[in-house]
């Protein structure tokens, strides 16, 4: 096995659209719950109310832009992972905004996946869980971008380390919104 230094931040930009969409809705969501308030046959909400219409397209929208901002940036780096002769259409930054939107589109179906299961669980809204809050979405994201992910990127120790740098991320955030007072308990 080798670790490449190169190879692992290379994961971590690729990544990086499912980060933000998953950020944006924290700041432009909220309005209409996506389940319009309606239970599920358990007799809880479906999502809740911390799934809204238009946090979910901010947060595909921010995947897609993050992605045409990586496009504007990457190319000619040591980091660009569309070489230019695989591109179907001929502008980069275009390719690279259509992997972030499925990058987008994946972490919020994720998100939202997460949230049904946490209702079934009984959870209440905001209540922290590691599997449904963080690894939902970042696999959900690495499903719907994998038609567009290079094969250096697809690898055990890449996703290993995704993995690792989010849940990181989940404690590190969670830390800081509870020293911001956004949330009572720092987990
Ligand atoms: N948000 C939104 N629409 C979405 C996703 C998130 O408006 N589709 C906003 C909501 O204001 C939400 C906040 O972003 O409260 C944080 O998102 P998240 O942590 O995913 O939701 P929680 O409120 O923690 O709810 P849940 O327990 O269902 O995860
Ligand atoms: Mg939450």
């Amino acid at each position: 096995m080798v670790l490449s230094l190169q190879s692992l931040f290379g994961a971590l930009i690729f990544i990086l659209p499912a980060y933000i969409a998953n950020a944006v809705p924290v700041v432009l969501g909220g309005g209409t719950p996506i389940d319009l308030g309606r239970k599920f046959k358990d007799g809880t909400r479906i999502f809740g109310d911390g799934k809204t219409i238009r946090g979910f397209l901010v947060g595909v929208l921010g995947g897609a832009v993050a992605g045409y901002v990586l496009g504007l940036i990457l190319p000619g780096t040591a980091y660009a992972f569309f070489a230019s002769a695989s591109m179907p259409f001929a502008s980069a930054p275009l390719q690279y905004a259509l992997c972030g939107l499925l990058l987008g589109f994946g972490t919020m179906l994720g998100d939202l996946a997460g949230s049904f299961i946490k209702r079934r669980l009984k959870m209440e809204r905001g209540q922290s869980s590691i599997i449904m809050d963080q690894l939902f979405f970042m696999f959900f994201a690495l499903a719907f971008a994998l038609p567009l992910m290079p094969t250096n990127i697809y690898t055990f120790e890449n996703i290993a380390f995704l993995v690792c740098v989010t849940y990181i991320a989940h404690i590190g955030s969670n830390f800081v919104a509870n020293r911001l007072g956004l949330k009572k308990v720092p987990w």
